[in-house]
C-alpha cells in the first residue's frame, strides 16, 4: 500500500445481512442474542475495540436497515468511532459490495468482518490491520486443521460420496474474518470479479485479480456461529470472559 501523508484511515465493513437458516427458523442470525446482547452488537464491539477503527458501515438485510439502526441506536460505541448502517442485498458478496459504496474515500484499510464471529479478540483484529499497513494488499486471519479434510463427488442426498482426494492438511488453513484489504484493493476485485464465481470469502476475490493474499494467525475464538451448537459454545465463551475480563 502506498503511504498517504496524513494518518492511515481504516474502517470495518460488518456483512450481516443473511437470515442464518443453519441456525434454524427464528430472527435472522445476527439479531440472535448471546448473553442478552444481540450478536451484531458484539460484533461491531468487537470491530471498535481496535482503536485503529475510525468507521464502522453495517450492512442490515435489505428490508431492516431501520430496524438494524434503531437497535444499534441502543448501543452507543466510543466517540472515536463512527457508524453507518445500510441495506444489504441476496448474497454475501452483494453485501459487502454495497457496504464498501458507503465508505468515503479517504479510507485506506477496510476491515470485512462477518457479523456471525462477534468474539473475535481485538489482538487479532490489530493484528491483520497491521499486516495491512505493514504492505500486504489482502490479509486473512487463519488456523490449522484438526480434522483431516476429503475431497468428494457430491452425490444426491444420503449416497455414499466417493472420495477422490485428501489434501495434505498441514497445508490448510481455515480462514476467519476480519480480513483486512487496501481499499483500493478491495474495491478493484469486487468491481472485477463476477458473482457466482465461487468466491466464498473477500480474500478470494483478491485471489482471482492475481494479487498476493497472506495469512495471519487466527484465533480459536474468532469461530463463526453457524450451527446451534456454535451458540452454547459462544455462551460459554462469553460468560467466562464476562467472569473473568469484565467484558459486557
Ligand atoms: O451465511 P454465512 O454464515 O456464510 O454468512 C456470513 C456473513 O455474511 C454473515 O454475517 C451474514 O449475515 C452475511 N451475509 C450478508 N448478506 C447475505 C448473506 C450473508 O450480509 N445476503
Amino acid at each position: 500500500m502506498s503511504v498517504p501523508s496524513r494518518p492511515i484511515r481504516t474502517a470495518a465493513v460488518i456483512p450481516a445481512a443473511g437470515r442464518g437458516v443453519r441456525l434454524g427458523p427464528g430472527t435472522p442470525k445476527a439479531l440472535r442474542t448471546l448473553g442478552g446482547t444481540p450478536m451484531l452488537v458484539h460484533a461491531v464491539r468487537a470491530m471498535a475495540a481496535s482503536r485503529a477503527v475510525s468507521l464502522i458501515v453495517v450492512v442490515a438485510p435489505p428490508d431492516g436497515a431501520t430496524e438494524v439502526d434503531h437497535l444499534l441506536n441502543e448501543y452507543p460505541l466510543a466517540d472515536r468511532t463512527d457508524l453507518v448502517v445500510v441495506p444489504g442485498g441476496q448474497t454475501r458478496q452483494e453485501s459487502v459490495r454495497l457496504g464498501l459504496a458507503a465508505l468515503p474515500d479517504d479510507i485506506d484499510v477496510v476491515l470485512v468482518h462477518d457479523a456471525a464471529r462477534p468474539l473475535v479478540p481485538v489482538d487479532t483484529v490489530d493484528a491483520v490491520i497491521a499486516a495491512v499497513r505493514d504492505g500486504a494488499p489482502a490479509v486473512v486471519p487463519a488456523l490449522p486443521l484438526a480434522d483431516t479434510v476429503k475431497q468428494v463427488a457430491p452425490q444426491p442426498q444420503g449416497a455414499p460420496e466417493p472420495v477422490v482426494g485428501t489434501p495434505e492438511r498441514a497445508l490448510l488453513r481455515a480462514v476467519q474474518t476480519p480480513q483486512g484489504f487496501s481499499l483500493e484493493t478491495l474495491r478493484k476485485a469486487h468491481d472485477t470479479v463476477v458473482e457466482g464465481e465461487g468466491a466464498t470469502d473477500d480474500a478470494g476475490l483478491v485471489e482471482r485479480l492475481g494479487a498476493p493474499v497472506v495469512v495471519v494467525p487466527g484465533h480459536e475464538e474468532a469461530f463463526k456461529v453457524t450451527r446451534p451448537l456454535d451458540l452454547v459454545l459462544a455462551e460459554a465463551v462469553l460468560a467466562r470472559r464476562r467472569a473473568t475480563d469484565g467484558y459486557v
